[in-house]
């Protein structure tokens, strides 16, 4: 085929050239973001940021720490208070790994500031209960195995602790049958509640069984 026809014969490049060219196009599109990192970390460790004292009741210890209004409960008590049991896993209000307990609530801990839990409750896994004392629902997770690799359970557990209580208070929820005479204790509600909280091993049914130990109901 005549090369003048597709226009190939101005198109030679060497493999260094294209290389070159790969590079610099990369570089360029990388740039952007460069920038925005370094900017980022400019702001992080600019004077101009204003903190706050902010007073945390978390495990019924009174704690003060200055943060950054803009920080969640999640990363001040992980980073600031040194409680790593809650884990960031989505940082999104999506997974439940965060869970911690509110003034006897669930809450996802990375979707709230720690400024606005000033005066509250908060309980995390390590307000539960400790390897030689554990809250009847640690002990029934490690009895029936609710775990593999760990990283979901500490919230698993918050979640569940306090989810027994809504039941228990009649808090109706999406599997109710009838909303006017309350939730029943029932695996079908159990597992609808805990829907929220994600088990990437997939250690689920023996997270059921653990809770419905503790719940008192029947396995399915
Ligand atoms: S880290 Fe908070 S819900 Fe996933
Ligand atoms: S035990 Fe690994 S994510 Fe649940």
């Amino acid at each position: 085929m005549d090369e003048r026809a597709t226009g190939m014969s101005d198109f030679n490049p060497t493999r260094r050239k294209l290389l070159q060219a790969s590079a610099a196009a990369s570089a360029a599109a990388a740039a952007p973001f460069a920038s925005t990192e370094a900017a980022a970390s400019t702001d992080a460790k600019s004077p101009s940021v204003p903190t706050v004292n902010v007073r945390l009741r978390v495990n019924g210890a009174e704690r003060t720490v200055m943060l950054d209004p803009r920080t969640t409960l999640l990363d001040a008590v992980r980073e600031r208070l040194h409680l790593t049991g809650p884990k960031k896993g989505c940082d999104q209000g999506q997974c439940g790994a965060c869970t911690m307990i509110v003034d006897g609530h669930r809450i996802a801990s990375c979707l709230t500031l720690a400024v606005m839990q000033e005066g509250h409750d908060v309980t995390t896994i390590e307000g539960l209960g400790t390897p030689k004392n554990m809250h009847p629902m640690q002990a029934a997770f490690v009895k029936h195995d609710g775990y593999q690799c760990g990283f979901c359970t500490s919230g698993q557990i918050c979640a569940a602790v306090a989810m027994l209580d809504e039941l228990k208070a009649g808090v109706p929820s999406h599997v109710t049958a009838d909303i006017t005479k309350g939730a029943e204790m029932s695996n079908e509600e159990l597992r609808e509640r805990m829907s929220g909280n994600i088990c990437r091993c997939g250690a689920y049914s023996n997270i059921q069984e653990a809770i419905a130990e503790v719940a008192g109901v029947r396995r399915a």
